[in-house]
């Protein structure tokens, strides 16, 4: 079978990993990067890092608004999908490369797996839940990461090709943790000691685009009692330029602004920090993962099973809250985690149920 893997941001080169390493046992893969995320270490550092594939297309397509962006990816996948004619494309998460790459087959009655379906935040506000409640829609098979994720399908109708089989970031972690520790000099780079650090991301819309939001979230890193490593979006980047923030975190002794890291560095990170604060999906599974606290500054979460263990707080963006959050997880015996993202072998299950399927 002749499969096209689309991709574009950096979430998605670390889901196609462990996945595209099956896959080529069994079938043909041709890779089709959308260039949403194009910076080296955004991009090209996870293809090498992770024995990523070649892509065998690059779009090119680049930064823009929703429409424009997802416009230029529909008609460059279009084009591909034309000369390559594959039996299934696969897609994955909840970016407008997910929602052009399958927006794109679906018309041309090619089908669409889903990775990582079924996930919803309620807020539709979110560029994110657009895309993904549309591509669900359109996907012939739906590749579930939580039991959640099953019921959110179920009670939009959809029941036909839903499979539970884990989280294809959880492959990758157990994959990378041992080879992180062996490889990545991170912690002694940046001088940070294990349990001695928080460690922030922010990138989503909601925050970088909200001047109170990111002001606030500004505040609250300003005012935490330990050192906080905070490797930058280029997003972020963007508007703490424009707002006039960058040079208050970068005077800040306490702030520690690093560029993006690459994905084992970050496995690093994570694992040692003594919390984390984010707004982004994937740090907060892999904080779950790994056992560090997380506080996510956003006002709902698709991975409801981290909040309901105990092992994250939604706080939103308020400084007092953040900051309360942060005492309460020091202060907290957390419960023992279960493992909800599965065990590790997404990737073999969805290969597996993808071959039966086409046979
Ligand atoms: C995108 C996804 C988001 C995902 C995130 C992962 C959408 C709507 N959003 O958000 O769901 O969580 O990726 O990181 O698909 N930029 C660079 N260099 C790059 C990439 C981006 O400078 O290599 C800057 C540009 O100024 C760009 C901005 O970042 O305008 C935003 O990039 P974009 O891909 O549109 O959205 P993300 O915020 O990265
Ligand atoms: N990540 C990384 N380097 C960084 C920040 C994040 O390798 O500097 C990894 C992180 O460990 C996780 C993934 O990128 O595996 C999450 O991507 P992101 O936060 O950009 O997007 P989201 O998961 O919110 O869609």
């Amino acid at each position: 079978m002749k499969i096209a893997t689309i991709v574009g941001a950096r979430p998605q080169f670390i889901k196609a990993a462990p996945v595209s390493r099956e896959l080529r046992k069994h079938h043909q893969e041709i890779i089709i990067h959308t260039g949403q995320h194009y910076d080296y270490n955004m991009s090209a550092v996870f293809f090498e890092e992770m024995d990523i594939p070649r892509p065998d297309y690059n779009l090119g397509v680049g930064s823009g608004n929703h429409g424009w962006q997802t416009g230029r990816m529909l008609e460059g996948v279009e084009e591909v999908l034309l000369k390559e004619s594959p039996d299934l494309v696969l897609v994955y998460g909840d970016t407008n490369s997910t929602l052009a790459g399958a927006l794109a087959a679906s018309k041309m009655h090619i089908p669409v797996a889903h990775v990582e379906a079924g996930l919803r935040s309620y807020n539709k506000r979110m560029p994110e839940e657009q895309n993904r409640v549309l591509t669900d829609h359109i996907s012939s098979l739906l590749f579930c990461p939580t039991e959640t994720a099953v019921q959110n399908l179920h009670r939009e109708g959809i029941t036909t090709g839903v499979y539970l089989v884990g989280d294809v970031m959880y492959d990758a972690l157990v994959y990378n943790l041992a080879i992180a520790r062996e490889k990545s000099d991170i912690l002694e780079r940046l001088q940070m000691f294990p349990g001695e650090y928080v460690l922030a991301t922010v990138h989503r819309a909601e925050n970088t685009d909200d001047l109170a939001n990111l002001q606030n979230i500004v505040e609250a890193l300003t005012r935490i009692d330990s050192p906080v490593v905070f490797p930058l979006h280029p997003r972020t980047k963007a508007r703490l330029i424009e707002a006039d923030l960058l040079n208050f975190l970068e005077v800040n002794d306490c702030v520690l602004l690093i560029p993006p890291v690459s994905y084992l560095d970050m496995l690093v990170l994570v694992s040692n920090a003594e919390v984390v604060l984010t707004d982004s999906g994937g740090v907060q599974k892999e904080a779950y993962i790994l056992g560090v606290p997380c506080i996510t500054l956003r006002e709902e979460t698709e991975w409801v099973e981290t909040v309901a263990a105990g092992w994250n707080i939604l706080t939103g963006t308020r400084p007092e809250k953040i900051l309360s959050a942060i005492m309460r997880m020091r202060s907290t015996d957390l419960p023992e985690r279960k493992p909800v993202f599965g065990d590790g072998q997404a990737s073999m299950k969805i290969i597996s149920i993808l071959s039966r399927n086409f046979e």
